[in-house]
């Protein structure tokens, strides 16, 4: 039997390797090895979620942030973004229509955008809480100060989405400016879980200046956490970043990493996300066929939709889209799974770090 396969067996058994494993791994492995690791972490995601996908209504409320990140669309520096905001009937609206649709979760993610200051956001959160008891909301609006997270938190959020982008201090360097540090966001990831939030970390595969190294240290990273979700996409170039011109990530490497992130964390709540959907048309099912068991239609208004533009050419963005809850139902049961009414909780504790 090959090193890579090997390898590929101990992490199913011991949900861990070393960090000299994990480069030998990602470095070497075969196609025959991604199919091999696809097949085990697709049967470890059925023992635990069985064929239930769960399904989060994504309401992308603001496209403002204060952050200059390299790779971002919506970076402050692009003044070719046309920034909105919606208004908080707009996105009650959207609660109502997703909740019709079977949402029992709902996503609030947006820019770094100081007008939603924490009075805004609890009064939107409770506001949310209070029409749809029986919801989770999960905030993704990034680095906050610890404070702020418990009020959010006590308002009523149940998870927090925020990826960590890399675990490696010369690599973060490389895509965001001076004035972010890796530091700040590891401790924002350990101040949500200590608060007692679900926590949701992750990557771009195949950012700029990524290497078998800094993908290693996020494994270690991830380890370390122990999240609740795990959100992976490949980078996409957004042509008026810096990046623009960057080459885009591997859609087989992103399935061979949700698959080994499935057997790390076997109970992990894992997106098949929006950028994996973008780089291939059915990118989404190849995800969940290789181990990921969630998926975050957009629930945002289509008038605004074609304006939160992380990256070129996202999917859902047309009118054609205005209904993405049945496209992506009809695209999950086409792969055997299907999608939920449910909260989706995470399944278990989470008895890491944090
Ligand atoms: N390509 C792919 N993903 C991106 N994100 C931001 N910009 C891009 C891009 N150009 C991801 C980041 C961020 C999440 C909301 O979207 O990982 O955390
Ligand atoms: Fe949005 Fe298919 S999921 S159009």
């Amino acid at each position: 039997m090959s090193v890579t396969r090997e390898l590929i067996d101990i992490l199913r058994q011991q949900q861990r390797l070393e960090k000299g494993q994990w480069k030998q791994l990602l470095s070497q492995y075969t196609k025959e090895d991604r199919e091999y690791a696809a097949i085990l972490a697709r049967e470890v995601a059925d023992k635990i979620y069985g064929r239930d996908i769960y399904v989060r209504g994504l309401i992308e409320f603001t496209n403002y942030c204060k952050n200059d990140c390299y790779y971002c669309g919506i970076r402050r520096s692009n003044l070719h973004a046309s920034r909105y905001r919606l208004t908080r009937e707009e996105i009650l609206s959207c609660a109502m229509k997703g909740y019709e649709l079977g949402f029992r979760t709902f996503v609030l993610q947006g820019g770094e955008d100081a007008f939603y200051t924490d009075e805004k956001l609890c009064q939107l959160i409770s506001e949310i809480k209070q029409r749809y008891p029986d919801c989770a909301i999960t905030l993704s609006v990034g680095e906050r100060e610890k404070s702020s997270y418990q009020r959010l938190y006590e308002a009523g959020a149940d998870r927090y989405l925020l990826r960590h982008e890399t675990a490696l201090e010369e690599h973060y360097k490389r895509l965001h400016p001076e004035n972010m540090s890796l530091k700040h966001r590891k401790q924002c990831l350990y101040d949500l879980k200590e608060i007692g939030y679900q926590v949701g970390c992750g990557i771009m595969v195949g950012s700029p200046y990524q290497t078998i190294d800094s993908l290693a240290d996020d494994m270690l990273f991830m380890e370390a956490l122990g999240p609740h979700m795990i959100g992976i996409g490949p980078f996409l170039p957004q042509k008026d970043t810096p990046f623009g011109g960057k080459e885009k990530g591997s859609f087989h490497f992103t399935l061979f990493l949700l698959s080994l992130l499935r057997l790390a964390h076997p109970k992990v709540l894992l997106p098949a996300t929006t950028a994996l959907g973008t780089i291939h048309p059915k990118g989404r099912e190849y995800g969940i066929l290789a181990g990921a068991n969630v998926v975050m239609p957009n629930l945002s208004p289509v008038k605004v939709r074609d304006k939160y533009a992380l990256y070129d050419n996202k999917i859902c963005t047309g009118e054609e889209a205005a209904e993405c809850r049945g496209c992506l139902e009809q695209r999950i049961k086409s792969v055997g799974y299907q999608v939920v009414t449910d909260r989706g909780d995470y399944k278990g504790i989470c008895t890491r770090v944090g």
